[in-house]
Order: C-alpha cells, then structure tokens, then sequence
C-alpha cells in the first residue's frame, strides 16, 4: 500500500472516500429523477451488456476450464510421460491459441448472434497483414513447430552448436518456446537461439542415441618421438583421468601426418548430464599435459630447419671446372683427386660445330675423346660395289667416350663420328692416358669392355649390309684377348 508522504496536504487523504460515497449516494438521493430522466430503455440496454459480459465471461471460463483440462489430462498425464521429462510449452501454447479462438467464435457467434464467416474472413486479411509485418518472428514459430515435432533434441538433452565448422557451445536444452531454443550452458549462461537459426546450423545431439557421448582432442607431437611412446604417455594420461567413462574405455591413436609433428587424437566417453564436455576437456588434457611434461616430451610446434652452406656452382665452366666435368664422365667416374688432376692437365678442348666430323673411318689415331656437351653420331662405310653405302652403328651422347680403339690397339679409326648438334669434347692423347692406365689397370678392363661390345656392334652392321648374323657376342673372351691386345700395344 503507498503511504501518503509527510508532505502531502490533508484534503487529500479525505478524497476517495469523498468519492466513493459521491458515488453511493447520489443515486440514492437522486433514485427518482434518474429513472424518469434516463428512462427504462437504457436500464434494458445495461441489462443486456450485463447478460452479454455473463455470456462472453461464461465462454471464455470454458475455453480456461478445456485448456486447464487438457493440461491435466492431456499434457500432464498423457504426454510428458511419454516424452519422459517437460512437455514443450510451445506445444501447450499453440493448443491454448486455438482453444482461445474457438471461444472467440463462440462469442461472436453464439452471444452476439454475428456470422462467423465474416470473422474467419476478417481474420484472415489481418494474419496477412500480421504475417508480412512479423516474418522472423512467424519463421521462429513455424521452425518452433518443426523442432517439436522433428525432436532432433528434447529438454534435457545435451546438444553442441556449431557454426560453419567452429564449436559455439555445448549445454543443456532448458526450454523451446515460441521464439527460440533456451540453451544452458555449464558456465550457467542462458543462451537463447532464434528457433529458425538452430534450423539452419549444425546442432549435435550429445545424449542421442544414448546418453553417454564420445568426445576427441587432437594433440600434435614431434617426429622425433616415436608414435610407441607417444602412444604410452597419451593413453596413460587419458586413462588416469577422473570423471570420463571407464566403459567405453578411452584410447589414443595416430591421426595424421602435418607439417609440424604426428597428430594423435584421444577419444573417451562421458556423461554429459554427470560430468560436462568442457570439465571433461579439461580433465583430460591437463592429465595429458602433465604426462607429457613427466616423459619430458613437449607438443610439437611450428619449426624450420637452417642449414647453413656453401653457395652451390650453378653452372660449371668447362675450360676451369674441368675436373668436375670430367667427374661426370663414365670412364672418369671412379678416378681419385689426383688422377682427375692428371687426366685435366693433359687433355685438349674442342668446341665443334653441328656437322663437324671428329674422327674419321679408316684414318690412323692416336687419341681418344671425352664427349661433354653435344650429341654425336657413329657411322661406317658398309657393302662393296653398288651395295656401298653408310650406316650409323651408334650415338654418343654426353659422358660417353670415344677413339679408344684406335688408341689402345693401334689400328685404324673403325668408324666415323660426326657432330649431330655443336659439341664440345676434351681429347685425350696416347701419352695423356698411359699415365692413367700405368696405374689403374682396371680403366683398361672397363675400356675393353666397351671395345668389345662396339665392336660387335659393327659387325652386326656390316653383316645387316649382307644380311647375315653376327655370331660372336662380347664374351669374356673375346675380352680378355682385347685387353691383352691393348696391353701388349700400350705398353710393349
Ligand atoms: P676408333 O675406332 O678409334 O674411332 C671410331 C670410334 O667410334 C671408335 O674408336 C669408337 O670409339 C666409336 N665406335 C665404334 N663403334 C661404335 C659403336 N657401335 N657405338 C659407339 N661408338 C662406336
């Protein structure tokens, strides 16, 4: 009750009993003259309004007395058992609505005596009116509805919402009305989502289809440890952690290979209702993360690996690399320093035009020749007579080597070789190479092997010109004889 102030002045504490007795008493006094001047059709009229206001009254009791019915019965009775916990109040409400408009029908019609179709028509214009001016809010209602019939979640229900792949929140679905979906999470945060937005993201349902949920934590370690040991420490730190679910028994596996280290995840189970995602979250990793640093191992982290050298020569120079050159060329390959640095020091270089012809078939030679660069071919002069003509036996590319024949058995040059692209090549003289030779008679092996397949090559060439087969192949043989050859002619 309001209290006057000490302030205010005394008549007016004297004012409402002033009027109510104002109102009492002049029709009292004035009875008489009242009746006479308002006359008997407006005490008619007033007792119609009273009737009509009994009658309005009397519907609207029936429609409170069904709704209140129907949440007893109904809802109480019949439907929150079945849905085992809270009946939906959007559900309850939308029930009341139309109770509460069927009344109104009644009164219109029924206490009123109007046509209800003229109602219906009316009412419908203005939900069009009403529908364009709220359509969020109509949206909400109608996505409400789906929910409830859908029922991707309940009250109770521990859901997590995601927006376009992050996590918002994890909680407990406290109520869904009209507007939105009531979300409590475990900080005791009310989180309201409009009913048509929850339709439209991702919402995971952690107590369906059972109650207990499995929940992962990604953890990246170092390449240097290796994924046993990672494993030991990962699942003896998730399995020391209190409050997550003993069954399913939680586990740690690998996950992939990143950039920075081997991913592992850990999945355990948990109630959510008992023991909530995020304390399980953080049980779990802080139990990990004192594994981990007991092991001595840290997670792995974003990294790059300095190596500090020497600027590489990006391009050799055939006149002054030429030990590195030569390095590359099959017969010079297994040379040590010093007689790499012999072999440069007595070698020619000869840069040869695209045509050029280096040795010629049948000439004497007393050199032979390192191809570096360029594209050579190999060809003799075959058949007699008419039938005379060239034919190529080979191509030497770079690396390769040639003239040996010549050089090593002192017969003529057994073929031509001709630039096919300009070329560059070192030559080696007769002197030049017994210095090699003296002292790795195995170069002279290897050299008589390719001796001996070239020089089946060309007869098989000069046979193909008579159309016959060679016989003879490079047989062990016919090498050891050609090295003798060499020897004998190389060094007497
Ligand atoms: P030589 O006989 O001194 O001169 C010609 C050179 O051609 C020869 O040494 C070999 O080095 C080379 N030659 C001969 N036959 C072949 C072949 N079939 N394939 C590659 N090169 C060859």
């Amino acid at each position: 009750m309001v209290k006057a102030s000490p302030n205010t002045p005394k008549w007016r504490r004297l004012l409402w009993p002033l009027i109510v007795l104002a109102v009492f008493l002049t029709p009292t006094l004035y009875w008489d003259s009242i009746l006479t001047e308002v006359g008997t059709e407006v005490i008619t009229q007033t007792i119609q309004i009273i009737r009509y206001s009994f009658a309005t009254l009397a519907w609207l009791s029936i429609a409170w007395l069904v709704i209140r019915l129907l949440d007893v019965f109904f809802w109480e009775m019949l439907v929150a058992p079945s849905l085992g916990g809270k009946v939906p109040r959007l559900l309850k409400d939308v029930l009341a609505a139309i109770v509460f408009l069927l009344a109104i029908t009644g009164i219109v019609g029924g206490v009123f005596e109007l046509p209800v179709t003229g109602l219906w028509a009316t009412s419908g214009v203005v939900g069009l009116v009403v529908g364009l001016a709220l359509q969020s809010m109509i949206s909400d209602v109608f996505s409400g509805i789906a929910i409830n019939i859908d029922r991707p979640y309940i009250i109770g229900d521990w859901i997590q919402v995601h927006v376009r792949g992050i996590d918002l929140m994890i909680g407990c679905v406290e109520e869904v009305n009209w507007r939105s979906t009531k979300i409590l999470t475990k900080d005791n945060v009310m989180h309201m989502v409009p009913n048509h937005l929850i339709n439209q993201i991702v919402v995971t349902n952690l107590s369906r289809p059972q109650l207990n949920s499995r929940f992962e934590l990604l953890f990246c370690i170092d390449f240097s440890v290796s994924s046993e040991r990672a494993l030991r420490i990962l699942n003896a730190g998730v399995l020391a952690c209190d409050g997550i679910l003993k069954e399913p028994a939680p586990k740690a596996r690998v996950n992939q290979i990143t950039s920075r280290g081997v991913e592992y995840y850990v999945r355990y189970w948990l109630n959510p209702k008992q023991f909530s995602p995020s304390k399980g979250r953080h049980a779990v990793c802080s139990s990990i993360l004192n594994h981990l640093h007991q092991a001595g191992v840290t997670l792995a982290y974003h990294k790059q690996d300095v190596f500090i050298a020497n600027m590489p020569n990006r391009q050799l120079d055939i006149e002054i690399d030429r030990i590195q050159l030569l390095r590359r060329v099959d017969l010079a390959k297994h040379l040590t320093e010093d007689e790499l640095a012999t072999l440069s020091q007595n070698m020619k270089r000869h840069d040869l035009d695209k045509g050029s012809v280096i040795v010629n078939e049948g000439e004497q030679g007393d050199s032979m020749y390192l191809l570096v660069e360029g594209l050579l071919s190999v060809y003799r002069a075959v058949g007699e007579g008419d039938g005379y003509h060239t034919t190529r036996v080979g191509k030497l590319g770079p690396g390769q080597y040639f003239g040996e024949m010549s050089l090593l058995t002192g017969e003529p040059r057994s073929a031509t070789v001709q630039c096919i692209t300009s070329s560059v090549v070192y030559e080696i003289s007769h002197g030049g190479l017994k210095k090699i030779l003296g002292s790795r008679p195995e170069l002279a092996e290897a050299i008589a092997l390719t001796v001996a397949k070239r020089r089946v090559d060309l007869a098989q060439a000069e046979k193909n010109a008579n159309h016959q087969n060679v016989d003879g192949h490079s047989d062990s043989s016919v090498t050891n004889d050609l090295l003798n050859r060499i020897r004998s002619f190389f060094f007497g």
